[in-house]
């Protein structure tokens, strides 16, 4: 199945099977493989990325789906050599352990600031509330999503 997907504001063209996922055309045809496969189910949050404004599991969408929204990954958040003011953010508080959940909240993040660039407490906790992280990083987190929007 060709497709065309508008990724990270660039046109990609691919040939898919059918009902393949937007995750494995992310990480086995792009090449872009920031965004993670965790449970495959939408309960996790590591393979979250931005469409259409919203962050999503990119695990629950096909391809096909995928190809009539803008999809950003965390390839896409940095401009060149400036990075997003979360990934900045998460790297000043330490935000991560193992990392594997990073892109996720990244993508949460960005998300968040994108409609509410003064969010409370409340609304980084509920944002993030998708993007489990077994090292238990959630208080740095929210410290790193509170940093980048001051
Ligand atoms: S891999 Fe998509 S939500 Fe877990
Ligand atoms: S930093 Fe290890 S899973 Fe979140």
């Amino acid at each position: 199945m060709k497709l065309a997907l508008t990724v990270n504001g660039a046109r990609r063209d691919v040939d898919v099977p059918p009902n393949a996922t937007l995750l494995s055309v992310l990480r086995d045809d792009l090449a872009l493989t920031g965004t993670r496969y965790g449970c495959g189910r939408g309960q996790c949050g590591a393979c979250f990325v931005i469409a259409d404004g919203r962050a999503v599991a990119s695990c629950l969408l096909t391809a096909d789906q995928a190809a009539r929204m803008e999809i950003t990954t965390v390839e896409g958040l940095a401009r060149g050599e400036d990075l997003h003011p979360v990934q900045r953010a998460f790297a000043e508080e330490d935000a991560m352990q193992c990392g594997y959940c990073t892109s996720g909240m990244l993508i949460s993040a960005a998300a968040l600031l994108a409609r509410d660039p003064s969010p409370d407490e409340v609304a980084i906790r509920d944002a993030l509330a998708g993007n489990l992280c077994r090292c238990g990083v959630y208080g740095r987190a929210v410290r790193a999503v509170q940093r980048a929007a001051s």
